[in-house]
């Protein structure tokens, strides 16, 4: 099959990056500046366009935000606003147009396909919204696939850990089963439970509930709030429906590729006001003109 069902997030060539010559520092051997601690990965005045002139779309214009070491951090906001975009500049998956990225301490904007492979490789887990499965892998060689890509194999507590993720997600009579024989709720937790197989540092999830019935949805919420707060893991996960950021620790609210609010945690009703406010806002119409 060709380049499109090669997963980003482990080859080389990312889409929307520029090839580079074969780098040859290591990501243990590059600079790290110890002056973003706490934070587990950040970006800086991050603008992203797309096209140019009439044509041209900003998806991101000039965010500057950071996510918490060891939160459960939720990105909010209308379909077009900006997240996935966002999400993606932030796991070192797409390039930006101006602005900075780091994931810890490391500066990604700047680094070799090859260096942020390796990097990625080893610290980011990432749910797409599209999942990106290998179609030609059954269920437990997609899961499987970040250890096979970094040519080794899992260790036996890794392996039970693996285990315990196709428990709780349900996927024990499906491991045999390729992409194509899956439902997309099922795809979907194959592609949670790859992102989360190496207990990466930082998770970045895009719509992980999207396709999930309300009980899935639920476990994986758990999942991910577990890993953040056991094992703490950062986790910034993307979704548009308020019960999903009541799990999180946090509410990022983007709106038109600008962060629009930051908020703690909030209960899923105080989000939905939050957003129904702000889409009413932008349609130049007062709260008070609808309320009952
Ligand atoms: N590859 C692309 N080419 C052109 N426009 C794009 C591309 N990807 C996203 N966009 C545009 O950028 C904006 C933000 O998209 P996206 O980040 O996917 O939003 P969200 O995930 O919040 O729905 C949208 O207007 C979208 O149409
Ligand atoms: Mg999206």
């Amino acid at each position: 099959m060709d380049a499109h069902i090669i997963l980003p997030m482990y080859t080389d060539a990312s889409p929307g990056r520029r090839a580079e010559p074969a780098a040859v520092r290591t990501v243990e051997g590059m600079h790290i500046s110890s002056t973003d601690l706490g934070l587990a990965a950040r970006v800086q005045q991050l603008t992203k366009t797309y096209g140019t002139g009439e044509g041209g779309v900003t998806a991101l214009d000039a965010v500057t935000v950071g996510v918490r070491r060891g939160e459960f951090t939720a990105i909010m906001g209308p379909s077009g606003s900006g997240k996935s975009t966002l999400m993606h500049i932030m796991a070192g998956l797409d390039a930006p147009t101006s602005g900075r990225a780091w994931i810890g301490d490391t500066e990604i904007t700047g680094l070799s396909d090859l260096e942020l492979t390796i990097l990625r490789r080893r610290r980011v887990g990432f749910v797409f919204q599209a999942f990106n499965l290998v179609p030609t892998l059954d269920a437990i060689g997609n899961i499987l696939l970040p250890f096979d890509l970094d040519g080794r194999r899992p260790t036996a507590l890794e392996r039970a850990r693996v285990d315990g993720l196709v428990e709780t997600l349900g996927l024990g009579a499906r491991l045999r089963h390729r992409p194509h024989q899956l439902s997309g709720g099922q795809q979907q937790r194959v592609a949670i439970a790859r992102a989360l197989a190496t207990a990466p540092d930082l998770v970045f999830a895009d719509e992980p509930t999207g396709n999930l019935d309300s009980r899935s949805g639920r476990e994986v919420l758990g999942l991910l709030q577990t890993a953040s707060r056991t094992h703490g893991q950062s986790i910034a996960m993307v979704t548009h429906d308020p019960i999903a950021a009541s799990h999180a620790d946090r509410v990022i609210f983007l709106g038109d590729g600008r962060i629009t609010a930051d908020k703690p945690r909030q209960s899923a009703e105080e989000i939905s006001a939050f957003m129904l406010a702000a889409e009413l806002g932008a349609a130049g119409i007062e709260a008070s003109e609808v309320s009952a």
